[in-house]
């Protein structure tokens, strides 16, 4: 949104994928000395986030929101410690009378009471800002309510944030289990720093791809202060397999994702942390250009795709990416990617080796996986929006 604190996409953890709403005060605090002490932060990652479920189900005498009695006993103090690590404090509201795991009917529990912020708006967002909160997540659960509806509920909450004087990305989800009635593809871009694109992220193969296919093709209403929200990392997850937690975290770089990462930070192995932490990939997620990538290539019957992404250096990071279940030669070239020039430097994003080619690119890439590489030393050509059109439309 207009004066977004967010020019590039957000990055940090969040308790949901891996926690749901068994979390605690002790968990947080845990997990946010562990993005230090893993080399997150080094890496870029800032925002702790306490998803759904922080809350007392009732509010106080005074409509007051509350830490969950036991668990978050001083909501200030938690904003405290995390400012103390040099990193900073996210939370979790929605827009309508319930949260979405007070609401939510896919859930085999429930979590008590109504404390969405319907009403509440302005009290919320002074309260927010109160605590140090520096990220809020804005989650529509209501199964009714039109695009019009989330247009203006979303809107209040976004004037109430910009009210309190504090600097707070405000991430929304338009999104949550009804894709049909919601502003899936709405450009969000005037009202929020960041907003999900899709259904739920799941820690399974056809989900997370079934996400690529929705997210990669809206890659032009992302860019600096509103970005496509991919949702969070499942990256360490079981139901996963170590290849595609890499091809998962490559893509969501790829297409300029917000990186929240969602696995157990707290007890995660070493090649874990080595791919949340890959500086090459982060730095294509980060660029200040702020493009998403695009699909500039689809072969069907190999079942392989090319992504580009440019580069404010002039040059484009590259995916080949390897849907099929077989190790597959994926082939592209320079002008495929939108350079021209006679040498061009590739660096391996995964290893950071580097080779030259005069055009043609091409990598072995195992079942599910990416290859990626930043080509550098050609000339970016400059594509007008009816070629870019054309290239759309013919992508798939
Ligand atoms: C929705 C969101 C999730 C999470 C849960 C919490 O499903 O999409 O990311 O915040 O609500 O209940």
């Amino acid at each position: 949104a207009p004066g977004s604190p967010a020019l590039t996409p957000p990055m940090g953890w969040n308790t949901w994928n891996s926690f749901g709403c068994t979390i605690d005060d002790k968990l947080v605090r845990e997990s946010a000395k562990k993005m230090v002490d893993s080399g997150m932060k080094t890496a870029g990652y800032q925002y702790v986030v306490v998803d759904d479920c922080w809350f007392n189900p009732q509010r106080d005498a005074q409509g007051n929101l509350q830490g969950a009695s036991g668990r978050f006993p001083d909501m200030k103090a938690l904003g405290d410690y995390i400012h103390s690590l040099g990193l900073k404090f996210g939370i979790y509201e929605a827009p309508g009378a319930k949260t979405c795991a007070q609401e939510n009917p896919n859930l085999t529990y429930r979590y008590p009471g109504s404390t969405g912020s319907l009403g509440h708006e302005a009290q919320d967002a002074r309260q927010f800002a109160a605590w140090g909160v520096d990220y809020l997540k804005y989650d529509w659960c209501s199964s009714d309510g039109t695009l019009a509806d989330q247009v203006a509920g979303f809107t209040k909450m976004r004037d109430a944030l910009r009210a309190t004087g504090r600097p707070i990305v405000y991430s929304i989800n338009p999104n949550s289990y009804h894709a049909d009635k919601t502003g899936a593809t709405y450009n969000w871009s005037q009202v929020a720093d960041m907003w999900r694109t899709t259904e739920d992220i799941q820690a399974q193969w056809p989900n997370v791809t079934g996400i690529v296919d929705i997210n990669a093709p809206l890659a032009a209403q992302s860019g600096p202060g509103h970005w496509n929200d991919a949702d969070m990392l499942e990256v360490g997850n079981s139901g996963l397999k170590p290849e595609e937690w890499r091809s998962h975290f490559a893509l969501w770089a790829l297409m300029g994702s917000p990186l929240i990462a969602g696995n157990d930070i707290r007890s995660m192995p070493a090649d874990v942390s080595e791919i949340l932490r890959n500086p090459r990939l982060i730095a294509v997620d980060q660029d200040p250009l702020g493009a998403g990538g695009r699909r500039v290539r689809h072969d069907v019957q190999e079942n392989t795709e090319v992504f580009a992404k440019p580069l404010s250096d002039g040059s484009v990071a590259i995916g080949l990416f390897n849907r099929s279940d077989a190790t597959t030669t994926i082939r592209t070239t320079a002008s495929q990617i939108g350079l021209s020039g006679n040498s061009f430097t590739l660096t391996d994003l995964w290893t950071g080796d580097t080779s030259t080619t005069s055009g043609d690119i091409s990598a072995s890439v195992p079942a599910h996986g990416v290859a990626a590489f930043k080509v550098s030393g050609g000339t970016p050509v400059t594509r007008t929006t009816s070629s870019l059109v054309g290239a759309r439309s013919n992508r798939c």
